[in-house]
């Protein structure tokens, strides 16, 4: 039988985004739907594009549900990407087999002003579509975790027009013309807010903002581009949907988090693989709900050194605020059966 939670049993995985610590901790793992699983392989495959997929309701709510079945996650998290946003804005996005995303650069104000919000309504409706399907799919005591990129990052894709190792072209453009810079990071911003509040309404419990790139900014331009836009989608949000937590992901800049979660005022904090222990265990003491930080290749090779580090981490996480995952996505090399070892190890008796 199911039963809705109540305000009194909410599900699990909120619980430490309330400064509740539980045990087991909650665990979901970030792109647990993906390549390495052969359902998700073969879904993919019967869309066509990547980004088609993204935008089929019935495709998008399937692969996100593939993941549940099979491990029981205490959190499912939205199938779509974060480069939905900039291709709702009318940006041109494709994703080349084998390649990565290929956008056309946008590298002036001039650029800027081919996107537009008032686009974007019909694919986030899209999207907002798949969460409906999948709150009334899931299990009652799993949550739904909604999700965008943050400005910085997504801006990063917009500008080099692909992935890059050290985001050149956006670091440039925000040092040669920052008022021209803040404008793009203004749009999505404003784009942001309205693609998690439509996932919100629909039905999402929590939401994470993706910053992957965060670590390439010198510190000052870190404030201005990193913690400020997402401060503001965090506050507008609370603003729409006081109950809804909120996660931020700044991958790459451990020295950097005390600091983000003051400024921004997130509920959690997703920690990268290299981000030493102690500072998650000194956030987690402050009452934010930290999150993290497997490396995703230990999950690859598996075996009693995965058990032993998942230990690790709980036993330093004990007794505080903590959500079990990897410290960046799952690769496609990853043997299923290594991530249901995981599970079963995150949710052994301690
Ligand atoms: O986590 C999940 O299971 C939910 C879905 C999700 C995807 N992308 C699906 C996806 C989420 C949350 C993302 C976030 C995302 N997308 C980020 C931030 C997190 C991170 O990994 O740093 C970034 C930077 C992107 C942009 C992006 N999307 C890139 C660079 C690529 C190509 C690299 C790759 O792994 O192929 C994608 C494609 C993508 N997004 C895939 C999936 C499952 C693989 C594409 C495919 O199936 O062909």
């Amino acid at each position: 039988m199911r039963h809705e939670p109540s305000e009194t049993r909410e599900r699990r995985f909120l619980l430490p985004l309330r400064g509740k610590s539980i045990a087991p901790p909650p665990v979901w793992l970030m792109r647990q739907a993906g390549r390495y699983l052969p359902e998700y392989r073969k879904v993919r495959t019967e869309a066509g594009s990547f980004l088609d997929l993204c935008y089929t309701p019935e495709l998008a709510a399937e692969v996100t549900l593939q993941p549940i079945r099979r491990y029981g996650f205490d959190a499912a998290i939205l199938f779509s990407d974060i480069l939905v946003v900039p291709d709702a804005l009318g940006q041109n996005v494709r994703f080349a087999e084998g390649e990565g995303p290929r956008l056309d650069p946008i590298r002036s104000l001039e650029g800027l002003s081919r996107l537009g919000l008032s686009k974007a309504h019909e694919k986030f409706a899209l999207v907002a579509k798949t969460v409906e399907l999948l709150r009334s799919g899931l299990p009652a005591e799993t949550a739904l975790i909604g999700f965008c990129g943050a400005p910085w990052t997504v801006a990063t894709y917009v500008v080099e027009g692909r992935g890059s190792p050290d985001q050149g072209a956006a670091r440039s453009w925000a040092y040669r013309d920052p008022e021209g810079f803040a404008q793009l990071i203004g749009l999505l911003t404003d784009a942001s807010i309205e693609y998690l509040s439509g996932q919100v309404r629909a039905g999402a419990d929590a939401l994470q903002i993706f910053d992957s790139w965060a670590g390439s900014l010198a510190d000052d331009q870190f404030e201005t581009w990193v913690i400020q836009p997402t401060a503001r989608i965090v506050s507008a949000i609370k603003a729409r949907h006081p109950q809804v937590p909120i996660i931020g992901f700044p991958r790459g800049a451990a020295a950097q988090l005390e600091r983000f979660v003051q400024m921004t005022g997130v509920d959690g904090v997703s920690c990268d693989t290299s981000c030493p222990l102690g500072i998650m265990q000194r956030i987690a003491r402050g009452g934010t709900a930290v999150q993290g930080n497997l490396d995703p290749l230990l999950l690859v090779s598996g075996g009693e050194a995965l058990d032993s580090r998942v230990d690790e981490i709980r036993a330093v996480m004990a007794g505080l605020p903590f959500i079990f995952n990897l410290g960046h996505g799952i690769v496609p090399e990853t043997p299923p059966e290594n991530v249901a070892r995981l599970v079963r190890c995150v949710r052994k008796d301690p």
